[in-house]
This record gives structure tokens, sequence and C-alpha cells, in this order.
């Protein structure tokens, strides 16, 4: 395991981005509510700027069975991050795409020590 430094705690306050190299691979790190989350930057549909995205509650949909509406609600612990360009979304914490389970991205964990953030990269 390798410890990559992201920056200092103080200068990455809620909301804040950034983008760090893990090998060639570049990763988001994004500090949401009081939480961190580190996932790959490239859209894999046409490379498009995923790290720019918006993040949302997850959508969950319950289907209530024939002849019956379908129930909407977002996730209240649940995040997805939506690449710009086409809409694709994945769940911030997984990686996973929301619509297709055969398209994963990778997601690494961040890590606080003495005041610096670091991504845990394999
Ligand atoms: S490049 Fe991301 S959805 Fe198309």
């Amino acid at each position: 395991m390798t410890l990559i430094p992201v920056c200092s705690l103080v200068d990455f306050p809620e909301g804040a981005r950034k983008t760090v190299n893990v090998g060639d691979t570049p990763v988001t790190v994004l500090h949401v509510g009081e939480s961190y989350y580190a996932i790959e930057a490239t859209c894999p549909h046409q490379s498009g700027p995923l790290g720019q995205g918006v993040v949302l509650p997850k959508l969950e949909a319950t289907f209530m069975g024939a002849g019956k509406r379908l129930v909407e609600s977002f996730s209240e612990t649940d995040l997805t991050i939506s690449c710009p360009w086409h809409g694709w979304e994945f769940d911030l914490s997984t990686g996973a795409h929301c619509g297709d389970p055969e398209v994963t991205l990778s997601t690494f964990e961040i890590v606080e020590k003495k005041g610096e953030l670091f991504l845990k990269a394999p």
C-alpha cells in the first residue's frame, strides 16, 4: 500500500476537489459533507471529465408490482457523481455505474495523518 499526498486538511474545505495521480490514472478527491471520496477522474464512456461532475444523492426506485406505480426517493446515505458530458452516473463510494453493473471505476480510501490528507493506493 502506498500513501499519496493530497493536501493539508485546512486547505481542503467542504466542497473542495483535487485531482491526484495514482500511477498513470487521474483520481479526483472530493470533500462532501463530513466525508472524503476518491474516484477515477475520467469517464469510461468517452473519456469525459467525470471528476468535474455534479454530486447528488442517489435516486432509488422501487417497483411496486404490475399496474402499480414506481416509487422513487433520494438516498439519505449514498451519493452519485454524474459525468458532465452525457450524464453517466456512478456511485461515489463504490465506483459502480448506476445502471450497468458491468461498468465500475476504481475508488480509494482517504486517510488523515497529522493534519494531512492521503490517498491509500494499492
Ligand atoms: S463521456 Fe461521460 S457520459 Fe459520455
